[in-house]
């Protein structure tokens, strides 16, 4: 082997090393489009965003280094979003699956509304989803389901409505599950309430505070036997209090016409003159 091929050799090397090592951190595209649309829905009404700028958008990481307030990067890319109670409000956008490499999405304590985007199951790294405590509405998207690495489903405190999808309970690293709290309905997926095999089993606190919700592990609904009752006990009790009202109206009508027999009386005796 020649020097010359040496030379090239080690220019190769270095060239490699170069670029591997002192790579300016090119602008990610696809956490760009994240950040730009998630930042057009999201209202920060008292500016307590730093750096969500245009300019960070486009270069939101060096590396491990993140220049932006509430993101985590790893090698360049964004894989931690956490920007939790402040006072957000607007809407999550559906772009925020651009941010691919997302390993874990926390938007709690907010006043965000709209609804859950159905397009974070495209977020195939997601572990922890945490959207409690704010004004979400609509369904929890069964496309979650997805997201087969998800260990952490917080949604509590939100307004959601429609059934807890079945296909959750597919979930098998799934380790907290909080949905209390919501305007949820229907039956509680069996595959969340009872463990069967290895998937795990979530007790009442993660289903209560919604009002149409049933099925183990919540109590079984008293409600209804409740309301039976109540509905008797009104129907008793308007009853005997219409009983009552009338018994009085009916004494206090005989005291009055009694009184005016009387005053007659005395009118008569009056106009009757006297022998
Ligand atoms: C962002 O996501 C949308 C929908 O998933 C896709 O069509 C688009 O190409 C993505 N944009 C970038 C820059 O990755
Ligand atoms: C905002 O950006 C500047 C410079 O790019 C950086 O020094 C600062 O730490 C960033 N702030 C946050 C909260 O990340
Ligand atoms: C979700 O966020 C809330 C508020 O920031 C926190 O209290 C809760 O523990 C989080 N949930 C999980 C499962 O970590
Ligand atoms: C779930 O558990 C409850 C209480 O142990 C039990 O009554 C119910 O039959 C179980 N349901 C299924 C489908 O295993
Ligand atoms: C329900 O489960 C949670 C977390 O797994 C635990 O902290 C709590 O003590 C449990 N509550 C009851 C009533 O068992």
């Amino acid at each position: 082997m020649g020097a010359a091929a040496k030379t090239v050799c080690a220019l190769i090397f270095i060239t490699v090393l170069n670029v591997s090592l002192f790579r300016p951190t090119s602008s990610d595209p696809s956490d760009e489009a994240c950040l730009t649309h998630l930042s057009q829905s999201i209202q920060d009404a008292t500016k307590s965003l730093q750096n969500w700028t245009k300019s960070t958008f486009a270069n939101p990481c060096s590396g491990f280094t993140s220049y932006l307030q509430g993101a985590t990067c790893n090698n360049g890319r964004i894989y931690k979003l956490s920007l939790t109670n402040l006072a957000l409000r607007g809407s999550i956008s559906p772009f925020l699956a651009n941010c691919t490499n997302l390993q874990a999405l926390d938007l709690s304590s907010n006043f965000l509304t709209g609804p859950i985007p159905s397009d974070l199951q495209y977020l195939v790294n997601l572990a922890v989803l945490n959207l409690s405590s704010n004004r979400l509405e609509g369904p929890i998207p069964p496309q979650l389901t997805l997201c087969a690495y998800l260990n952490v489903i917080d949604l509590h405190d939100n307004s959601l409505t429609g059934t807890i999808p079945q296909q959750l309970g597919l979930l098998v690293r799934l380790s907290a599950f909080d949905v209390s709290n919501n305007k949820l309905s229907g039956p509680i997926p069996v595959s969340l309430g009872n463990r069967s095999g290895n998937l795990p089993r979530f007790n009442a606190t993660s289903f209560d505070g919604n009002k149409e919700l049933y099925g183990y592990p919540l109590a079984p609904l008293k409600s209804k036997g409740l309301s039976v009752l109540a509905i008797v006990g009104i129907g008793l009790g308007s009853g005997f209090a219409s009983l009552v009202l009338s018994f009085t109206g009916v004494c206090i009508w005989l005291k009055i016409t009694e009184r005016k027999m009387a005053l007659e009386e005395g009118k008569v005796s009056h106009l009757m003159p006297d022998y």
